[in-house]
């Protein structure tokens, strides 16, 4: 195989073009293990992506080979009251937790057919989507089962700052959140 996708990046046009795809491929690649999947996720996750779409600081990201859809990463800036810092195992320190807007992206979800892994296209997906973005920081929350995935989170520099759980309803209820410093903080907040 030819490893020559192209890589596009975007908002919601971009996402609207494709919306059927990402979804297709977000089903294909996490009812698989080492993921934890339930038959109601597919809806969960196309409705989310949709009220995603209309938030002003959705971004988005895709690879494609020869007019297919083969992976996508997508995120946006959190509000500052957000949920991300509850239901820690371990309390966090308060510089860690303290926001304000535009301090921290989410990457909320990203996902690479089987066939087209190890071939360096996962790492671009996320630096390119990173690299058009303002804020100082970003933070993924990850299956503690994906090991690998983990390791690429690693490798590409981020670090994880604890584990959320148990989350009620929530399949799994344990989670592994990551951070990655994009930028520095401006100098007032130093
Ligand atoms: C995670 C995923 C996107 C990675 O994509 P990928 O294209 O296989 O990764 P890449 O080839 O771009 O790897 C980028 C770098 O990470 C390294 N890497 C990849 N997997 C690794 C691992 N398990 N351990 C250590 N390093 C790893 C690569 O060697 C590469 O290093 P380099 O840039 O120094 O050469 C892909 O495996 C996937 O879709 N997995 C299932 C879905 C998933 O886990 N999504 C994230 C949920 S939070």
């Amino acid at each position: 195989m030819v490893a020559d996708p192209t890589v596009r990046t975007g908002a919601r046009a971009l996402a609207e073009q494709c919306f059927t795809a990402v979804c297709d491929v977000h089903d294909a690649v996490f009812a698989q293990p080492p993921f934890a999947w339930a038959p109601q996720m597919a809806t969960e996750n196309s409705e989310y992506l949709r009220r995603l779409m209309d938030d002003p600081t959705f971004g988005f990201v895709l690879a494609e080979h020869r007019g297919h859809l083969i992976g996508y990463a997508f995120g946006h800036r959190l509000p500052a009251d957000h949920g991300w810092w509850n239901d820690f195992t371990e309390p966090l320190p308060d510089d860690l937790t303290a926001e304000w807007d535009g301090r921290t992206f989410a990457l909320i979800s990203l996902a690479l057919l089987p066939p087209w892994r190890g071939l360096g296209i996962g790492g671009r997906l996320v630096r390119e989507l990173l690299a058009a973005r303002n804020e100082e920081r970003a933070i993924l929350s990850v299956q503690p089962t994906a090991v690998a995935t983990q390791a690429f989170y690693r490798h590409l520099g981020w670090h994880k700052v604890g584990r959320k759980g148990p989350l009620e309803g929530v399949v799994p209820p344990y989670w592994d959140i990551f951070i990655f410093t994009v930028a520095p903080p401006p100098s007032h907040r130093q």
